[in-house]
């Protein structure tokens, strides 16, 4: 359908989370008028649901390039190095900006920010917030900052539907559905000279994941319909510590953060037996791919549907001050952690790939950039170290924001005409497809992979995407709303997740190919790159 409505900004930033909004924030100073376009509400999305928190170099004794050999080990052979020296570079004081934004991070009475440990980490670097609340009190600080702003415009409840760009292929803003914001109802385009990508994962396209509902895969679907290029897409971090609440738990799940592992926890089994002692130096706070396997391994080998963690040596004291947010989560769910073993297990947790940039942050169409979970900037490699996404996404958004200012003042930063301002027919498939979707790639493309496996989940899919193009042809597509676009957005993803995972023929980082076990260097060590065309044929 044409645009009800058009709205002209310079940049237009898709999402809000730490790295939405610390672009949105960033543009506003550097470089004029600012757009925030948000799916569900300002502070929905994962950045709020962080427990663990940011990984940076301020400890005394600790250095970036500790950082970043503890990254580069992380992501087995993958990271692009220049990105991850930038990361752990510019980090630190990305977070003291972050902190002067108004984010109160834990400290000692002389205000030394606290530090904590976490998988793969060789030395306590991870700032926190409100013991486990880092996420929710750093969204808080830029909800606030954003809000308190009236430069940057905010347009809740908007699904993005798909870049416009000008006659050059340069982003010239994008389309979007306002369902029920006063003037910016309905279908509408944003103009501007710049979009800036910050759609957060796709842990959706897994029946148990700990992101929220909102965690689409938009930003990427969106992305490969504009031609832009995205990468390492296999590589699918599950969080080795995800409260277990049955076999058939569905949608997000409590997280139970790396930090109580950090802090001293152990992983044992059924017999009390603590099986990660002996299978990495690290035991517990080896890197998350390795406890997850370990994890996995000790279910298939005891028959047990999930394994435990004992965190019950640290007292109630200390579970009330410092893991105030999962102490609350374990008792709603009738487990104390106090005097109870928590019973854990992996569930899908972060997207490592997504829409490939540069160290500036640009995607392969000019005028699109992306930053935080939707981005693929070379720093998590096959396998995130916990505690940097954050991170990632204010340095990457900062990134970002510098570049947009050095176009502007090379009078780069021009305004851009679309072609054409209709939105493209996308086949919505029915809603159900969501969870078709979910289950597909749960029992096919989840923690453990083969060839077979992903090809039940292929041809599933396909079958899918072929009744939602019949109904195209029949004329009676689904109606365009939040349920049909998130599950042709799911269903996209999901299509170019696992022609990737079924392509890696080798076992590596947070990609666990059962028919390949072995890590291949002499072929596997690159990156698969997809467009549109290679997943739609
Ligand atoms: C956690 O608190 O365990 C999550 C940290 C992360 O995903 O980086």
């Amino acid at each position: 359908p044409a645009p009800g409505w058009t709205a002209t900004t310079d940049v237009v930033v898709v999402g809000s989370g730490v790295a939405g909004l610390t672009a949105a924030l960033r543009a506003r100073a550097l470089v004029g008028r600012v757009m925030v376009v948000t799916k569900a509400m300002l502070d929905d999305g994962s950045t709020r649901w962080a427990q663990g928190g940011i990984a940076a170099a301020l400890g005394e004794g600790d250095t970036p390039e500790q950082h970043l050999d503890d990254t580069l080990v992380a992501g087995a052979g993958l990271c692009d190095e220049e990105a991850v020296r930038v990361l752990v570079t510019e980090g630190p004081d990305a977070v003291r900006r972050l902190i002067a934004t108004g984010a109160a991070f834990d400290t000692t009475a002389d205000g030394e920010i606290l530090l904590t440990r976490e998988g793969g980490h060789h030395r306590r670097r991870i700032a926190h917030a409100g013991g486990d609340a880092t996420g929710a009190e750093i969204s808080r600080a830029l909800v606030a900052a954003v809000r308190r702003d009236p430069g940057i415009e905010v347009v809740e409840h908007a699904l993005v539907l798909d870049l416009l760009t000008d006659a050059d292929g340069h982003a010239a803003g994008l389309t979007l559905h306002v369902m029920g914001e006063g003037q910016r109802d309905g279908v509408g385009a944003i103009r501007a000279r710049a979009v800036v990508l910050a759609t957060g994962g796709m842990g959706q396209i897994f029946s148990a994941t700990t992101n929220p509902a909102v965690s689409t895969g938009d930003g990427v679907a969106l992305a490969l319909r504009a031609g832009a290029e995205v990468a390492d897409l296999e590589f699918v971090q599950f969080h080795p510590t995800v409260l277990w609440l049955g076999p058939d738990a569905e949608g997000q799940q409590p997280l139970v953060s790396e930090a109580v592992r950090g802090e001293g926890a152990h992983l044992v089994d059924a017999d009390g037996v603590r099986f990660m002692v002996g299978q990495h130096e690290l035991a517990e706070l080896a890197p998350r791919d390795i406890v997850a396997k370990g994890i996995m391994r000790r279910m298939q080998q005891t028959g047990a549907e999930h394994m435990y963690l004992d965190g019950r040596h640290f007292g109630a004291e200390m579970w009330e001050q410092r893991f105030p947010t999962i102490l609350a989560s374990c008792r709603s769910h009738g487990i104390d952690p106090v005097t109870e073993l928590i019973p854990v297990a992996p569930a899908a947790h972060y997207a490592s790939g997504g829409v490939r940039t540069d160290l500036r942050g640009r995607t392969t169409v000019p005028g699109l950039y992306a930053c935080g979970e939707v981005a693929c900037t070379g720093v998590h490699g096959a396998n995130r170290l916990a505690s940097n996404s954050l991170l990632e996404g204010l340095v990457f958004a900062e990134r970002i924001t510098a570049d947009l200012a050095a176009q502007q003042a090379a009078g780069e930063l021009t305004e851009r005409t679309p072609v054409a301002a209709g939105t493209r027919v996308v086949p919505l498939p029915a809603p159900e497809a969501r969870a078709e979707v979910q289950r597909l790639m749960t029992f096919g493309a989840g923690v453990l992979r083969s060839a077979a496996s992903m090809r039940d989940t292929a041809e599933g899919l396909t079958a899918l995407a072929a009744q939602a193009h019949g109904r195209v042809a029949e004329e009676k597509p689904a109606d365009p709303r939040v349920e049909t676009w998130e599950a042709a957005n799911l269903l996209l993803v999901a299509t170019a997740l696992v022609n990737a995972a079924a392509l890696r023929e080798e076992t590596r980082g947070c990609h666990w190919r059962e028919d390949f076990p072995d890590r291949d260097d002499a072929h596997w060590r690159r990156h698969l790159i997809t467009t549109l065309d290679a997943v739609t044929g």
